[in-house]
């Protein structure tokens, strides 16, 4: 396991902890039993005493731990048969301040902005939009970011859950340190991007600018000859918005086969959650596969509970949320951290004895680096 200490070796393969301590410092380590050690240390000391040391990451443990129960997380169950068409999910990404809420706002007819404190995102903000596309209609699910330097966190978390990232640059600004970062998060999440060139309204903006920047970033235009969509839009001025819409159907079709079960237990990931003072912890999940229901039990990190109500985008409860629709839930006992994922499971006991022991695992991880941290400071009072 990850982080684990001599002491935990010593204890899997049988021998005194002392003993692995001397020999790893005959390698040149001086490591104490207790302390968490790296990965590579636990590598070089199997080699030494002939056993190959296979370090689970939290992920992989995890995934065992849902398998104890028969689980299998982020599969479809049945078989091709059993996919339909679902909605991409996009993640709103770019620059503090470049318009991506108020895009938003424009595409939803809303009026979000005008609530947030400081005119600055600083929380995750999940939708659905319908839109036609010859002459079908299609939705889309958008996930708004925080553009603000400090929520670089939310913004990964925001490319990694989402199948298409749409990055907005504001026209009369440019390329800015968190275009930048945004889109190296798309890119390490191996997401398409399209780009919503923004503001194009103003008098000092600079399209074609915008264009030549992206351009030495590795996103080259259709119309350069290059593969990423690059549409001109005013969130403001409402222009270019169905063109946008239209491009990221586009590209999902073209590039991405976006299809789930929807008759499973739902699984998806909490995007975002808080304790709500009259609600109780309240939780916005992005359901990935299945179909999530009111009175379902669920697990959500380490919280656990039954979905008490839904509500969807436009405040209304609703009681079924199929892949790819954005809801909050309520009923959780606690509050789950942003990013993990929530599945849906046999019964409360279940969701409670799968919480029970990833809040158990949390606390012994924390553990180990509190006491690692100790030790060395410990060292060097010495
Ligand atoms: P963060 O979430 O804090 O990163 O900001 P944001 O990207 O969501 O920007 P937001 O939508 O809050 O817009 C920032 C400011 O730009 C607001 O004052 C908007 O009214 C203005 N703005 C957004 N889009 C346009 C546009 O197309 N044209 C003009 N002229 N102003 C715009
Ligand atoms: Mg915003």
């Amino acid at each position: 396991r990850r982080g684990a200490s001599l002491t935990d070796l010593a204890e899997k393969i049988g021998v005194d902890p002392a003993s692995l301590v001397q020999v790893l410092f005959n390698l040149g380590e001086m490591v104490n039993a207790t302390q968490s050690v790296a990965d590579d240390t636990l590598q070089v000391l199997g080699a030494e005493l002939n056993y190959t040391i296979e370090v689970v990451s939290p992920e992989d443990e995890d995934r065992e731990l849902l398998e104890s129960f028969d689980i299998e997380f982020g599969e479809d169950e049945g078989g091709e048969e059993d996919l339909a068409p679902r909605p991409p999910a996009v993640t709103v990404m770019g620059h503090v301040d470049h318009g991506k809420t108020k895009l938003l706002d424009a595409i939803r007819n809303t009026n979000v902005v005008a609530g947030e404190a400081g005119g600055i995102t600083q929380a995750i903000g999940a939708y659905q939009v319908a839109t036609e596309v010859d002459g079908q209609e299609r939705k889309i699910t958008f996930i708004d970011t925080p553009g603000h330097e400090a929520f670089t966190a939310m913004r990964a978390r925001g490319a990694k859950s989402t199948d298409i990232a749409v990055l907005v640059v504001a026209a009369d600004d440019g390329v800015m340190p968190q275009t930048i970062e945004a889109l190296n998060h798309a890119k390490a999440a191996e997401v398409p991007i399209v780009v919503a060139v923004n503001k194009i309204d103003k008098e000092s903006a600079d399209p074609t600018k915008v264009r030549g920047q992206l351009t030495e970033f590795g996103l080259v235009p259709e119309e350069y000859g290059g593969d990423t969509m690059f549409v001109d839009v005013s969130a403001t001025a409402r222009t270019g918005l169905d063109e946008l819409l239209e491009a990221v159907v586009l590209t999902a079709d073209a590039s991405l086969d976006l299809r789930a079960n929807p008759d499973m237990p739902a699984q998806g990931v909490a995007i975002e959650a808080h304790l709500d003072k009259g609600r109780g912890p309240v939780a916005t999940v992005l359901v990935h596969r299945g179909t999530l229901r009111t009175g379902d039990s669920i697990v959500a990190g380490s919280a656990h509970g039954r979905v008490r109500a839904m509500i969807n985008d436009q405040g209304e409860q609703v009681t079924e949320a199929p892949p790819s629709m954005p809801v909050q839930v309520l009923g959780l006992t606690s509050v789950p951290g942003a990013g993990d994922n929530f599945l849906v499971v046999e019964d409360d006991r279940m969701a409670r004895q799968i919480a029970d022991k990833r809040e158990s695992r949390q606390r012994a991880a924390l553990l180990a680096k509190t006491t690692r941290r100790k030790t060395l400071d410990q060292l060097f009072e010495q």
